[in-house]
This record gives structure tokens, sequence and C-alpha cells, in this order.
């Protein structure tokens, strides 16, 4: 089991919904033949948002290893999506069966060096383009500063560098080596930010976020904790007061031979 909450990633659908970039979106759906294999798919998203862009006969596969959100992606999207319940290092070869697209959203920024690696060179074999959306970049960024703003953000880069099932996690650095990787592979890369911009309306994910960041902050172990509290308790304050911008980096990574 992942530990991905369905609620968490309902929260968060809408705003990586409007922070994909459009262009790398349409372009990845233009690539679309046979099947789309959408890797780590949790309760379905990426087919949410790529499937009313795409012709109807292009069928899916849908890959994860959490069984309650597969049971989700199941009740919704069965009857169209090929739901399978696998470990992503384990995958087997039919899995790849007539896919011409390999998506993921929210992904890569969990996964290792040798995992992408080894991915790479799989999904290379099989000449399939491949679109990997909203993968965490390292920055954030709110519009009422606060000093300890800096430090917390790379306390909690450096906490993403930890396992997330796939040995040391990449983190922020995923997606670049993931572009540079697929390039040794003779890809064309096209690569573009969709940062979500987190508004007073978004306060239930801000929230949500900013506790993923204590949390986080506080498992790393290297910040006092005293000052960990005053950082969370301003930025919930201004959450309160309904004064808070929240600009999270992320990147997009379209893949095309
Ligand atoms: C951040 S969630 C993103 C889910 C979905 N793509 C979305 O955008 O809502 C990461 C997903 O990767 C899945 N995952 C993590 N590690 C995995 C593994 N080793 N094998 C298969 N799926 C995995 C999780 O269960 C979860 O559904």
């Amino acid at each position: 089991m992942s530990g991905f909450d369905r609620d968490w990633l309902a929260l968060r659908e809408p705003v990586d919904a409007r922070s994909r970039d459009t262009a790398l979106l349409q372009a990845a759906c233009e690539t679309a033949r046979d099947t789309i294999l959408d890797i780590g798919c949790g309760t379905g998203s990426t087919f949410r948002m790529l499937s009313p862009r795409l012709a109807a006969h292009v069928r899916w596969r849908f890959i994860d290893n959490d069984p309650n959100l597969l049971e989700e992606a199941r009740r919704r999207h069965g009857d169209v999506a090929e739901i399978v319940h696998a470990d992503l290092k384990r995958i087997d070869a039919p899995s790849f069966a007539d896919v011409g697209l390999v998506t993921a959203s929210a992904l890569f920024d969990l996964c290792s060096e040798d995992f992408i690696r080894a991915f790479v060179e799989r999904v290379s074999e099989t000449g399939a383009a491949f679109y990997a959306a909203l993968s965490y970049d390292g920055s954030m960024s709110w519009s009422r500063p606060h000093p300890l703003d800096e430090v917390m953000t790379a306390n909690f880069n450096a906490h993403q560098l930890s396992d997330k099932g796939f040995g040391i996690s990449l983190g922020p650095k995923a997606w670049q080596v993931l572009a540079d990787r697929l390039k040794t592979h003779s890809y064309q890369i096209r690569v573009a930010e969709s940062p979500w911009r987190m508004t007073p309306a978004d306060a239930d994910l801000q929230r949500l976020f900013l506790n993923g960041i204590v949390r986080a902050v506080f498992e790393y172990g290297e910040l006092d904790e005293a000052e960990i509290r005053d950082w969370a308790e301003f930025r919930h304050r201004m959450i309160e007061r309904e004064d808070s911008l929240c600009r999270v980096g992320h990147q997009d990574v379209l893949a095309i031979r």
C-alpha cells in the first residue's frame, strides 16, 4: 500500500488539472494511439484529464500498487480501463502490450535514479511516447513571506531524498534526470512548468500541504521544533485570514520519438 490517501488525491486533482501545461497536454493527447498505460494511476485522475481530449477508440491500462486507490479507480472507470494491481518495480512485458503512450502524474519525484534508468529503457524498447506531468521541482513561495520560508523549503526538499518505495528518491531533481535519460534514448523532449498556484479558495489543500511540509521537516530533524511551530502557526494564520497565495513548482515532461 502506498499511503496516498483518496481525499488528498481528490483535493489536489482540480489544482493539478489547472496547473498542467496545456500545450504539452494537447501534444501528449495527439500522440495517443492503441493503449495508454497510466503508471501510478491512483484513482484515475490522468484518465479524467486526458480522456475528453482523445478519440473514443483509445484504450487505457491503469497500474498502481495500492488496492484501495485501485478499487476507487475500478468503481469509476472499470468499464473503460484495464486495471492492473502491480508494483512498478516489477512491471511485466504484458503491461506494455500495444502501448503507444505512457503517462504518469505526480509520480516521478518519488522515484530513484535506478528506477528511472530502468523504466526509461523499458519504455524506449516499445517506442511509446512518454508524458510525465506534475513532478515537484523543489520551489515553493508564498505571497506573505516568513523568515524561515527558505530553510523550511530546503529541509523539506532534503527529506524528499528518502526512500518512497523505489530506492532513494531523486525528489526535485527527478524530472530533469527523467528528461536527460529519455534524451539518451533518442527521444525529442519538451519540458514546461506546471506550478500549483493555490489561492484562498484552495484553503483545504493549502492546509494539508502545510501539514505535510511540517511533518517532513520534523522527521528530517535538523530544525528547532519551536521554529517549525512558529512557521506553521504563521502559515495557518495566513490561510485563515484568506491572505495566502502559495506557489509550488512542478514540471511536465513530454518525450516523443
Ligand atoms: C502522488 S500519487 C499520484 C496518483 C495519480 N497519478 C494522481 O495524479 O492523482 C502517486 C501514486 O503512485 C502510486 N505508487 C507509488 N509507488 C508505487 C509502486 N511502487 N508501484 C505502483 N504504484 C505506486 C501510489 O499508490 C499513488 O497512487
